[in-house]
């Protein structure tokens, strides 16, 4: 199934309240066109959206510290108490060392929660697919918040990330983002072998939320 997964980073426009009236959006797009979609909202909207909006909330980030002296850190069985079922690991605006995204990985596994690591190029593909997460998803950060679409602008380096991950590890699925809008960019993703996209500015700095997001599964 096409997984859809919006990024909320830190706009005005998806924190807080709007994160609250963003995430029901969703769930409407979500159950009206049967596409799954998952929210990621900052960690401190995780337990009200989670709680109240019927839908998929992952976080944006995750540590690999445990419970106990561990102040200011994310701890994995945080999250999953909030009412998040994953997170994000190793998003280009959160980079992380290799033993950090393991440590993460690991935390997350303990406590049952999803995990999509956040790639730049095959190179880093290939070791993310290696920690076996759920997804990972290959982003080039030069076309982050660009509107230029990563499976028209570089399909290469999404086709090559597919081709990679299906060979050393096939459990693993691959999503693809940056710049992705429209529902043509979606269905260059899919066509290039991703199993869904991972987008934040095109839907959220949308002067229409809603008819952002119809726009984008409209083509699948
Ligand atoms: O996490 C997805 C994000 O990095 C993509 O950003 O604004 O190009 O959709 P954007």
């Amino acid at each position: 199934m096409t997984l859809i997964v919006l990024n909320f980073k830190t706009y005005q426009e998806s924190t807080g309240k709007e994160a609250l009236r963003l995430a029901s959006i969703c769930r409407d797009v979500s159950e009206e066109y049967s596409i799954k979609i998952i929210v990621v909202p900052q960690v401190a909207d995780i337990y009200a959206i989670a709680n109240s909006v019927n839908i998929s909330v992952f976080a944006q980030h995750v540590d690999g510290a445990g419970q106990g002296g561990f102040t200011g850190h994310i701890t994995a069985a945080s999250l999953k108490a909030a009412g998040a079922v994953g997170s994000i690991i190793n998003h280009s605006e959160k980079r992380l060392m290799l033993a950090e995204i393991d440590a993460s990985l690991s935390a997350c596994r303990i406590v049952g929660l999803d995990t999509i690591i956040c790639t730049n190029n095959i190179a880093t593909t290939r070791a993310a697919a290696v920690l076996k997460p759920r997804y990972v998803a290959i982003e080039p950060p030069e076309l982050i918040g660009s509107g230029i679409p990563v499976s028209k602008a570089d399909p290469e380096v999404v086709r090559g990330a597919v081709d990679i991950v299906k060979k050393i590890e096939p459990s693993v699925s691959v999503l693809c983002g940056a710049g992705i809008t429209h529902g043509e960019d979606l269905k260059a993703a899919l066509e290039l072998g991703s199993e869904g996209v991972l987008l934040a500015s095109g839907i959220i700095k949308a002067k229409n939320q809603r008819a952002a997001l119809d726009d984008l599964v409209s083509c699948i």
